[in-house]
């Protein structure tokens, strides 16, 4: 993949989140293509499980990291050397109706999902700055362009990704840094795969013009594409990877 645009050889990439899920699978992907990761989460025995299956490709350092904690950030940038790319992939939900939301589920997603995601990337920006430049891929959601209930809070922050994707965009483009968000629809991961064999579930399912979840894997190519040269004339682009489930009809 050297050779390709979408290669990584020589590129350090930090994904946050990268303990479970959609994060554990986007290091495998960017490692694959080339990249030194570096893998970021709460949990650094969980953290070196993900590593042990894909240091085949390379070096990877896993770090402790909560995106909500400032001096968990900081001591981050301290103990890494920069990177070029920044996967902001780490987030959760916490699910209720807006009549029964509380101030804590509210601080916690956004804090997580908004915040911590933010103050990662500013603080990362110096050290992309001194490797020339870097690519910032925020994890939206289609969550942040349309709407569902019982997902409040983590709707109202993912539609701040992508604003802040977009400001972002405009801001540091002359520091060299793309920032771009990827907006996921329903991906099929081992936290929610129970749902999908639900009444309710199999009913989401239909709605999405594709008639199918997404897979971990279908998520490949944009991942590839915003964090790579690839992409080196995009930034403030949001793009859904979502079967079409933003598109369907009313
Ligand atoms: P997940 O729960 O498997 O992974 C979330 C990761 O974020 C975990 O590694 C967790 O430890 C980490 N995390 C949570 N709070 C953290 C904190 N304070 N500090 C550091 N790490 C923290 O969930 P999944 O599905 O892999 O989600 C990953 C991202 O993709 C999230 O931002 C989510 O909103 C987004 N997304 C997921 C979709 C899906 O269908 N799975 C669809 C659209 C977006």
């Amino acid at each position: 993949m050297q050779d390709t645009l979408l290669g990584l050889r020589g590129k350090r990439a930090l994904v946050t989140g990268a303990s479970s899920g959609l994060g554990a699978h986007f290091a495998q992907v960017l490692a694959s293509h080339g990249a030194e990761v570096v893998l970021a989460a709460r949990r650094v025995d969980a953290l070196k499980a993900v590593a042990s299956k894909i240091e085949t490709y390379g070096p990877v350092q896993c770090v402790a990291l909560d995106v909500t904690d400032a001096a968990s950030r900081a001591a981050l940038v301290r103990d890494i050397a920069p990177v070029d790319i920044l996967i902001n992939n780490a987030g959760l939900a916490r699910e209720s109706v807006a009549l029964k939301h509380t101030e804590d589920d509210w601080d916690v997603v956004m804090d997580t999902n908004l915040k911590g995601l933010f103050f990662l990337a500013q603080a990362l920006v110096p050290g992309m700055r001194e490797r020339g430049g870097g690519s910032i891929v925020n994890v939206a959601s289609i969550l942040g362009l349309r709407q569902a209930g019982g997902v409040l809070s983590y709707a109202v922050s993912k539609a701040g990704v992508v604003q802040l994707t977009k400001t972002l965009a405009l801001e540091w483009a002359r520091h060299g840094i793309r920032v771009n968000a990827l907006a996921p629809g329903y991906i099929d991961t081992p936290i929610n795969r129970d749902f999908w064999e639900t009444d309710g579930g199999k009913a989401l399912i239909s709605r999405i013009p594709q008639r199918r979840l997404g897979q971990q894997e279908d998520l490949d190519g944009p991942l590839l594409l915003l964090a790579s040269d690839a992409s080196r004339y995009m930034t403030g682009a949001v793009i859904a990877v979502d079967g079409g489930h933003l598109v369907n009809t009313l």
